[in-house]
């Protein structure tokens, strides 16, 4: 096998300003953010599955709309991990360590559903804040902006989620 089939990438040099033990520390940071994130999507898309009743559509919808973005998101903080020099990590055991959200093996009924998920959305969000004054604090501004924009986002859907909860 040629030597070029066999590289791996795992550490990459990286020249920047940020200090490289602070950019190690952050890169495990979003790793962490990556393993919820991953996590919930997987939770939101077999919710999106197996929602039923009258707000099926709603809760169908809008599921569907927030696994894609979560998908996204994953392949995003992962690249960002990647940039930062570090391996971006692989492993459900890990992901399910690491993650604040809960993986569950069942589902609840409609109300349940959407008051878990925003649940889960702003226990993200809290996880990220963290990052955000890690990295903001190390000169990371890239990965500080890429975790504010994602709390956001989270937050966004917890509003849609909890506005659907509402009676
Ligand atoms: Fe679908």
């Amino acid at each position: 096998m040629s030597s070029a089939l066999k590289a791996r990438s795992e550490s990459i040099p990286v020249e920047s300003k940020v200090d490289a033990k602070k950019r190690a520390e952050i890169a495990a940071g979003i790793g962490r953010a990556l393993a919820s994130t991953y996590v919930l999507y997987h939770k939101t898309h077999g919710f999106h599955w197996n929602v039923t009743g009258p707000l099926f559509y709603s809760v169908h919808k809008l599921t569907d709309d927030q696994y894609q973005d979560l998908a996204e998101a994953v392949d995003d903080l992962a690249e960002r991990i990647r940039a930062l020099g570090e391996p971006a990590p692989m492993g459900l055991d890990g992901y399910l360590r690491d993650s604040v959200v809960e993986d569950v093996n069942d589902f609840p009924d409609v109300e349940g559903m959407v008051k878990q998920l925003a649940r889960d959305h702003l226990a993200v969000a809290d996880q990220m804040r963290d990052i955000v004054a890690r990295a903001d604090s190390a000169g990371d501004v890239y990965s500080a902006d890429l975790l504010t924009a994602r709390i956001g986002v989270h937050e966004e859907a917890a509003w849609m989620l909890n506005a659907i909860a509402l009676k």
